[in-house]
């Protein structure tokens, strides 16, 4: 399992006040454990009642082809019907739907009414497009609302957008694009971040010379940078939405169920990131269901969910969950540092944030700065925090708690995945904490840890931690690739038919569980997800590297960092200016976040009679660790 030591303490628990419970969406998180547990489909089936549907299913589940289940079977609906069409049919039409600011300091905010129609001008500009239901849109661009109007108007006309991360580059945009066969790539000029521009478009540009598909682009004018336009096919936004076609009213496709909403591409085990398919029906259900149970969402509230939209905590918890619920939700551009380490904790009192939910490295990268620039400011809106993305550590879990939730805020700790769609291991609001574990199953899901066999690990063992049954928002396939859905989730335990989530956990005395890891060759670091396979070939792109393996090391401030071990082709030599050269490489072929902060030049790698290269072993020597078993090495 995990080669780290991972012992946080197990008895230190943290109560939440009787206000907190009796305010809570779900003061008793029990009975609804035993409601879900007495018939979990018509426990869904109820939640699923909440929203609105042109037709309603005849099917709750049906799993007659697992493990591709189908949720809410003959079912019609459309996501955007639920986020945003029914609200601007009530009051809420002038409720504050977003809330953004820009990096640079300047803002705006949307009410349900403009957010509705700013989202059906871009419906009918990609329309006008030649865009059709089931067409693939790509996604490119930085935190600016014009984002969250595209994933709307996708799923308005029933397009299926797929969002690639600003942080990424040109290769991996291009790699993305051409599996997902795009028609249309949406993207801005720049991005701000720290003070300084990122060429989206430059960028892209690159991407689109080696991606046939992209017939038009649409360009959002965010940095006012000069860029490259290509005559008939680049256009700027701020032109089209003049044109007659972008009208403000649009109808909404009709959509199945099960038809698909998003592809969203990230890392595996193996090869080329995999597209993680999620659908209408049961997405929208489990997203609002977890998002209102988990952090208690109320109209008076204003929510920061402060992920990027392009990864999946931003595509259920910015942009869907939260309209769904028909909240206020908050959005911010830049660096959370920028331009100096108070500017969360500024934007928090001036916007009256009353929910944060980040990621344990931000969480450990502002409080290196110490305590004194949250004190400046009046944190008092807080009532509830929430961390995910990694296991936190219980350090920067207790700075959270005293130094900005107060000591009055409960920390949901979420563990989840793009797969999953929302939250699977959560507390609610009313469950008693444990600093570090992310405390017991959401209501309705079966969530265990188990050994190579299939038995349950009793307490205190690591085991892999795998979901027993199907859920409605759970990834329907690979996109293009059915087979590796069943290989990569549903063959480890294809005879118990359990979902394999491919992380070590460990529950305690009181089942809780604590998440230590991933044990597949997925990196995650300050949180976002890589695989070994992208980064390694990236840098055997490079015609100095003739073979490559990367790792996992254990970094106190982004929880992990990359070391890389590099084969030189002969002739070329390894010195510091081709590691700089080589990191250098990186930035461009999958982008700054998967840049190593070492690279070591070898003569040879560990590796398995088979060829495997021997990760395990590197990632020792690495950390200084005995070797451990090496009888199966390469002789
Ligand atoms: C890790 C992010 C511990 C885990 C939503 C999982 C966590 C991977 C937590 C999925 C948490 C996420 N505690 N580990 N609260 N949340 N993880 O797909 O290893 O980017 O498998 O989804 O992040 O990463 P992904």
């Amino acid at each position: 399992m995990s080669e780290l030591d991972f012992s946080p303490p197990t008895s230190e628990w943290y109560y939440p006040s009787d206000e907190i419970i009796q305010h809570a969406h779900v003061p008793d998180y029990e009975a609804v454990v035993r409601e879900a547990e007495a018939d979990f489909e018509a426990f869904w089936a109820k939640r699923a009642e909440q929203l609105e549907w042109y037709e309603k299913w005849h099917t709750v589940l049906d799993s007659s082809d697992a493990p591709f289940y189908k949720w809410f079977v003959g079912g019609k609906t459309n996501i955007a019907l639920n986020a945003l069409d029914r609200h601007v049919k009530t009051w809420r039409r002038n409720k504050v739907a977003l809330i953004w600011e820009g990096e640079p300091g300047d803002h705006l905010s949307f009410t349900y009414w403009r957010l509705w129609q700013e989202t059906n001008r871009f419906a009918n500009i990609l329309r006008g497009m030649g865009v059709k239901k089931g067409d693939r849109v790509m996604i490119y661009m930085g935190r600016i609302p014009e984002i969250v109007f595209a994933m709307l108007a996708c799923a308005k006309i029933g397009a299926i957008h797929s969002v690639v991360y600003g942080g990424f580059s040109e290769q991996a945009l291009a790699d993305r694009i051409a599996d997902a066969q795009a028609k249309v790539l949406v993207t801005a000029d720049g991005a701000w971040l720290r003070g300084k521009t990122v060429n989206l478009k430059e960028i892209a540009d690159v991407a689109i010379q080696r991606s046939p598909s992209i017939q038009s682009v649409i360009v959002v004018k965010r940095t006012g940078q000069e860029v490259y336009m290509e005559s008939g096919r680049d256009f700027w936004y701020h032109d089209l939405i003049n044109l007659p076609i972008a009208s403000t009213v649009c109808e909404t496709e009709v959509m199945d169920a099960e038809d698909p909403l998003f592809i969203l591409y990230t890392s595996g085990t193996t090869g080329k990131p995999k597209g993680v398919v999620h659908t209408h029906g049961g997405y929208q259900v489990y997203t609002s269901t977890t998002l209102e149970w988990v952090f208690d969402i109320k109209d008076d509230d204003r929510w920061w969910c402060a992920a990027d939209p392009g990864w999946i905590t931003g595509h259920s918890y910015i942009v869907y969950a939260p309209l769904i619920l028909g909240a206020t939700s908050f959005m911010y551009e830049g660096a959370p540092t920028y331009p100096y380490p108070n500017r969360w904790w500024k934007m928090i009192e001036y916007y009256g944030i009353t929910i944060l939910y980040t990621a344990p490295t931000a969480i450990r990268g502002l409080m290196r700065f110490g305590d004194a620039w949250p004190e400046r400011h009046d944190l008092s809106s807080l009532r509830l925090l929430g961390s995910v993305g990694e296991p936190i550590n219980p350090e920067a879990w207790r700075w959270f708690y005293r130094v900005i939730g107060k000591e009055k805020c409960p920390i949901m700790d979420t563990w989840w995945q793009t797969e999953t769609g929302g939250f699977v291991i959560t507390p609610l609001p009313s469950v008693p904490l444990k600093p570090g574990s992310a405390t017991r199953p959401f209501p309705g899901m079966s969530v265990d840890v188990v050994d190579e066999e299939g038995n349950s690990c009793p307490p205190g063992q690591d085991g892999y931690l795998v979901i027993k049954r199907p859920w409605p928002s759970m990834l329907r396939t690979v996109y293009g690739d059915p087979q590796r859905y069943i290989d990569q989730y549903w063959s480890r335990y294809a005879e118990q038919g359990w979902y394999f989530a491919g992380d070590s956990a460990r529950k305690d005395e009181d089942g809780y569980i604590w998440v230590i890891g991933r044990v597949d060759d997925v990196i995650k670091v300050s949180g976002y997800r890589l695989g070994t396979a992208e980064v390694e070939s990236g840098l055997v792109s490079h015609p100095a590297v003739a073979e490559a393996a990367v790792i996992g090391v254990p970094d106190e401030l982004r929880g992990n960092v990359i070391y890389a071990y590099c084969i030189l082709v002969q002739g070329y030599e390894g010195n510091e200016q081709l590691e700089q050269e080589l990191k250098e490489h990186i930035r461009h072929e999958v982008g700054p976040i998967a840049v190593p902060a070492k690279i070591e030049f070898v003569q040879s790698l560990p590796k398995t009679r088979s060829g495997k290269i021997m990760r395990r072993v590197l990632k020792a020597r690495a950390l200084g660790l005995p070797e451990g078993d090496l009888s199966t090495l390469e002789g």
